[in-house]
């Protein structure tokens, strides 16, 4: 026993070895942690159980029977985060670039098998080459595998990306699918093509970090929702983003303990700027209204005219989604769409209710944004809220005009309870626009036209520009004096705590994509 007891420590000891001391040393020379430093980081303290930790590579070409490392790349197995059981799996840079074989894909794809069954998050930490370059089809197959395993859980257990190295080719195609990608500053990238095959293809000359690392991500294409100061910070946001997650879609997120205080905040009786056009930051509206640091915002550098992100009432777990006035007056349009459209879908497949506060001018006009695609992005956010059976509550702020009143979470597609503050406009466009169109006989009639459009404009203004003529029809449930939100919130979202709505049987609705 004692001889075989020392065989499976030496194993144990070469697996933990990884590719070598002198490969481990080139990758922290790059700011990088190796595949385990970073579980033992990410995991709570003595919670993580190693499945697969035998297993090789079966491939024969290119002599490479003879270069086998003892868990082929990557880490994998379960543990806790904050006491929760989640799978993760840790590409190891170290054995052959933490490429995907096939027997690496496998040992990816049976943790995620087992968290589909056992209803439990997956998180990946990816630091890989791609496919591996001498196992050929058998490698693809192995993506294809895991795109589709992807696939399957979306909307079952929540799936995390963690980008802590490269990630090209059609690798990005799994985090892509996956709930929330995270990526560090100058040590991860993300392409479909790199740098060289642009350059001959292009004629573009760019470089891995600007074609695709964390800051090109985070603001010009918003694929990667974080993009993290350093390994150790993606670690943490993501431990944190966990928190206001349910295990699966059958399951609430957990309520954290609240003792109830004065939930009066008067200081919101004065956050709107006096003239209606002038700007403020929505994240003042939402830092007063949820319990105190618990917001994390989401998407924070990407389409800003639209805040997203994970906050807490009261304990309860709940997603905001806010026009943000301070950025091009918070005006809906493309990227702003899509972004909220996508995160109210994970909010609604994962049982987190959703805040909107809103003041929005209406959609952005103009041929940039309806070529590409305002109509089908639009549709989107509209398609989003109005399938979503979380319970669904909107503050109306200041202004709702046009298609805008209707697509942010308004009473006719199935919110629950709508507020408005005194300061609400609720109307088709704003009042000088609509006096122009409704009075254009009588001002370039008058004698002093000028002053004709101020009167019709002011008219106009008196009539809809408040929030009465919808709550006289109920589309507004009650106008509210701003310092009493929160309040009204936390009793509002506890009384809809049981509610179930069920959408017509169907096999999948047809988002516009
Ligand atoms: C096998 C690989 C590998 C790969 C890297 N290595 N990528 N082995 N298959 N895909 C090995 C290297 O041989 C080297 O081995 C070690 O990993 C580290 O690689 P370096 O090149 O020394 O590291 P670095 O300079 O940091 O460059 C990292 C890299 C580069 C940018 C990722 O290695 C690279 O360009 N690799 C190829 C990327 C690629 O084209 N992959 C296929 C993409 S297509 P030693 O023994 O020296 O340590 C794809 C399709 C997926 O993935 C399709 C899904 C549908």
């Amino acid at each position: 026993m004692k001889n075989k007891i020392e065989v499976l420590q030496d194993k144990i000891k070469q697996a933990h070895a990884g590719g070598g001391a002198a490969r481990i040393d080139s990758q922290h020379k790059k700011g990088k942690l190796t595949a385990r430093e970073r579980i033992h980081f990410l995991m709570d303290e003595n919670s993580f159980e190693e499945i697969g930790m035998m297993v090789t590579h079966r491939s024969t070409d290119f002599g490479m029977e003879s270069e086998k490392y003892l868990g082929d790349g990557v880490v994998t197995g379960y543990g806790n985060i904050n006491g929760r059981l989640v799978y993760v799996f840790s590409q190891d840079f170290t054995v052959f670039g933490g490429s995907l074989s096939e027997t690496h894909a496998e040992k990816i794809c049976k943790i995620m098998d087992m968290a589909m069954k056992n209803g439990a998050p997956v998180i990946g930490l990816n630091d890989s080459g791609g496919a591996r370059i001498q196992e050929g089809v058998v490698s693809l197959g192995g993506y294809a595998d895991i795109f589709y395993k992807n696939v399957q859980a979306s909307g079952v257990v929540p799936q995390l990306s963690a980008i802590m190295g490269p990630c090209a080719g059609g690798a990005v195609y799994s985090p892509a699918i996956t709930d929330f990608i995270l990526m560090v500053e100058n040590t991860s990238y993300m392409f479909v093509t790199g740098p060289n095959v642009v350059k001959t293809v292009t004629h573009e000359e760019v470089s891995a970090e600007e074609l695709g690392g964390a800051s090109a991500h985070a603001t010009k294409s918003g694929v990667t929702h974080f993009a993290c100061a350093n390994e150790l910070d993606a670690i943490d946001h993501v431990r944190r983003l966990l928190s206001y997650m349910p295990q699966n879609c059958e399951e609430i997120p957990a309520r954290l303990p609240y003792e109830a205080t004065d939930e009066n905040r008067a200081v919101l009786n004065d956050i709107m700027p006096q003239n209606a056009n002038q700007p403020y930051d929505v994240r003042g509206i939402i830092a007063e209204t949820a319990d105190s640091e618990s917001f994390l915002e989401v998407h924070a550098a990407y389409a800003e005219n639209i805040v997203v992100g994970f906050a807490r009432l009261a304990g309860r777990s709940i997603g905001i989604v806010a026009n943000q006035p301070a950025y091009l007056a918070g005006v809906l349009d493309n990227h702003a769409s899509a972004k909220a459209a996508r995160f109210v879908r994970f909010c609604d497949c994962f049982n987190i209710p959703l805040l909107v506060f809103e003041d929005v001018p209406g959609f952005l006009p103009g041929t940039d944004q309806e070529w590409n695609g305002i109509i089908n992005n639009g549709a989107k956010l509209l398609y989003a809220f109005s399938e979503a059976t979380v319970p669904r509550i909107t503050v109306i702020t200041r202004k709702a005009y046009g298609g805008a009143y209707d697509v942010m979470n308004s009473k006719h597609i199935g919110a629950d309870l709508n507020y408005a503050w005194p300061t609400a406009e609720i109307a088709v466009m704003g009042a000088k626009g609509a006096a122009e169109i409704i009075f254009k006989k009588e001002i370039s009639t008058a004698e002093k036209p000028e002053e004709k459009w101020l009167e019709k404009e002011k008219l106009y203004s008196d009539t809809f520009a408040n929030p009465y003529r919808a709550a006289e029809r109920g589309f507004i449930d009650e106008v509210i004096e701003p310092a009493q939100t929160r309040n009204k919130l936390i009793k509002a979202f506890k009384m809809l705590e049981n509610k179930v709505v069920n959408n017509p049987r169907k096999k999948h609705g047809n988002i516009p994509l």
